[in-house]
């Protein structure tokens, strides 16, 4: 049996990410592939309590961006590597991208410190491939009004969230090859032709 592949979306709040989780899982499935999704903060028993002190509670930002990496931590090691080692491909709602993007781009983290943490908590490990849903800020503003109970996150200012998304795009410069650019502006079925394009890539022929 070989080794499965790891896949995450990410994406500031309001870009649509979780909607297409379900279709990417669907597709991979219908190609043969088993499947399991799981998210972060969360994806554990354990991480689902942290997820919900990290989404509810005041503090610091650097008792935050520690909590993101327990949670990771166990993430890791109780899911997401025996899941792959037994040829599970493992979709991820968010993984480290999203602590550069919103601890280190949203709140002054700096990206050597997150990088040590990293290396610490993944011992190498790193997405196969990176979905990173963007929308402009009105788009992702408009999407979060319609929601009644908006989390910690959700409710912080559109400056917060413009460099999110900075962060975010500056990543996916970085690191062309790994996380690819999704315009979620388009309709979704547009949105789903461009993802069967980057997933087939992935499936051995
Ligand atoms: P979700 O709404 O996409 O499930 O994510 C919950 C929130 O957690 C979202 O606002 C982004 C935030 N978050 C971080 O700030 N850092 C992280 O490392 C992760 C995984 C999520």
């Amino acid at each position: 049996m070989s080794r499965g592949k790891f896949i995450t979306l990410e994406g500031i709040d309001g870009a649509g990410k979780s909607t297409h989780l379900n279709f990417i899982a669907e597709h991979l499935r219908a190609l043969g592939k088993p499947v399991l999704t799981t998210r972060e903060p969360g994806g554990t028993p354990l991480g689902e309590m942290l997820r919900d002190l990290l989404l509810s509670q005041a503090m610091h930002v650097e008792t935050e961006t520690l909590i993101m990496f327990a949670s990771r931590r166990e993430h890791i090691h109780k899911v997401i590597v025996p899941a792959l080692e037994k040829g599970l491909w493992v979709i991820s709602d968010r993984f480290t991208d999203a602590t550069y993007a919103y601890q280190g781009g949203g709140r002054g983290i700096a990206v050597e410190r997150l990088k040590n943490l990293e290396d610490w908590v993944q011992n190498g490990l790193q997405p196969d491939l990176t979905l990173l849903f963007d929308v402009p800020l009105e788009v992702s503003q408009q999407r979060l009004s319609f929601n009644q109970s908006l989390d910690r996150f959700e409710q912080e200012k559109q400056e917060f969230f413009s460099r999110v998304r900075q962060a975010y795009l500056d990543r996916a410069h970085t690191f062309p090859q790994r996380i690819k650019l999704i315009d979620s502006t388009r309709s979704i079925a547009e949105i789903q032709t461009s993802l069967c394009g980057l997933l087939d890539q992935l499936v051995p022929q």
